[in-house]
């Protein structure tokens, strides 16, 4: 086990830099207790990178994250930045990284931690043991296909296209995700598709049936289910699912939807991976980011989640440093604070303290116990 890990840090805009300096400080005190070293460089993203370069991601940028163990990742942009092209717009600089890491596999584990029931907008008993992990594809699909764009007609009106593409390969190798993971789980898999309407995945069905009769998954139930019903089950019944593999649009959609199981999505953290989950260090590099989103009405303020961060530092420990049972700890130190009655703005409940980024931060960081 690699002992010096390089974790590229990249704040972005809006609450990013909040939230990211709250994970970074975390990271720091659990990589003592555990007696390993992190090494963090710092680069600009999204708006930030705009604003002092022109451009939402740069080479160098890339190169670095080309060169680290792993990406930590706020969030990225804002209104200052919505009226530019969108081959500029701080959004392409997070398409980009996915893309040119090639981290097609994005997990996104929604699990309700009980002290939080009744911060839903559902009914208690309908989320209480929600637990479950999407699975989404994440280099694919209608989010890069060819061909894009937007082009004049005769007429001068506009034709806007985007294609919805997935090859075999593709959906192979999430597929194979998608049952690994189960297999750490309880070992069921919902593959989401519109194969009733949609080609592409009409082949995503075949393709991820095939795998799991050929390569030896009998021991993962597998499902198959189509997108509309499944946003439909999803709120119904939240305790059918452990494992949801999706494409990468309704991947997007759906992980929106069932963050919201958890109370808020400022809960929720995600894993973004290049190679088979749970495999060694240097095959699964990873980018490491809370799914909310730069929340500039907030930005500046303290009054940021940063729990979605921490989670997410939890998953890199898990899956690119190899340190799953500080990963457990991280994640019990969260659990902890919330069953002692501390709340951010965005979980708050009558008879609970409200308290801000920092400090929630700083209460994780005292209950992290170590291996000694
Ligand atoms: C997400 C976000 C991104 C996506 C945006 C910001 C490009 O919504 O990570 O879910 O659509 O993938
Ligand atoms: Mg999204």
């Amino acid at each position: 086990m690699a002992s010096h890990y390089k974790i590229l840090v990249l704040p972005g805009d809006g609450v990013g830099p909040e939230v990211i300096s709250v994970g970074t400080q975390v990271l720091s005190q659990v990589a003592v207790l555990y007696g390993f070293e992190v090494e963090f460089e710092e680069g600009l993203v999204g708006g930030a990178s705009i604003d002092a370069y022109g451009r939402p991601l740069t080479d160098p940028v890339l190169k670095l994250a080309k060169e680290s163990h792993a990406v930590l990742l706020g969030a990225m942009g804002g209104p200052k930045w919505d009226g530019l092209d969108y081959s500029i717009r701080p959004e392409r600089a997070l398409l980009a990284l996915r893309q040119e890491l090639g981290l097609f596999a994005n997990l996104r584990p929604v699990k309700l931690f009980s002290a939080l029931a009744e911060a839903s907008t559902l009914r208690r008993e309908v989320v209480e043991g929600t637990d479950l992990l999407v699975v989404r594809e994440l280099t694919g699909g209608i989010y890069f296909g060819q061909p894009k764009g937007i082009t004049r007609l005769p007429d001068g009106t506009e034709r806007g296209v985007n294609t919805e593409v997935y090859t075999t390969a593709e959906i192979e190798r999430i597929a194979r995700t998608a049952f690994e993971a189960a297999r750490k789980r309880r070992r069921k898999v919902t593959s989401v598709d519109k194969a009733n309407v949609l080609e592409a995945t009409e082949l995503w069905r075949k393709v991820v049936a095939r795998i799991h009769r050929e390569n030896g998954y009998g021991d993962v139930q597998l499902e198959h289910m189509l997108v509309d019903n499944c946003a439909m089950q999803l709120i119904r019944n939240p305790k059918q699912f452990d494992v949801i593999v999706t494409t990468n649009m309704f991947g997007d959609i759906l992980s929106d939807e069932a963050a919201m199981l958890t109370g808020s999505i400022g809960m929720l953290p995600s894993a973004s991976l290049g190679g088979q989950v749970g495999t060694c260090p240097e095959q699964s590099r990873g980018m490491y980011e809370p799914v909310h989103g730069s929340a500039p009405d907030i930005a500046g303020r303290d009054m940021a989640n940063p729990l979605a961060t921490i989670l997410s530092v939890a998953l890199m420990l898990r899956h690119s440093l190899d340190q799953g049972e500080a990963a457990d700890q991280l994640e019990m130190a969260v659990e902890e604070v919330l069953n002692g009655g501390y709340r951010t703005r965005d979980i708050q409940e009558k008879g609970c303290r409200l308290v801000g980024c920092k400090e929630m931060g700083r209460l994780v960081g005292e209950k992290i116990k170590g291996d000694k």
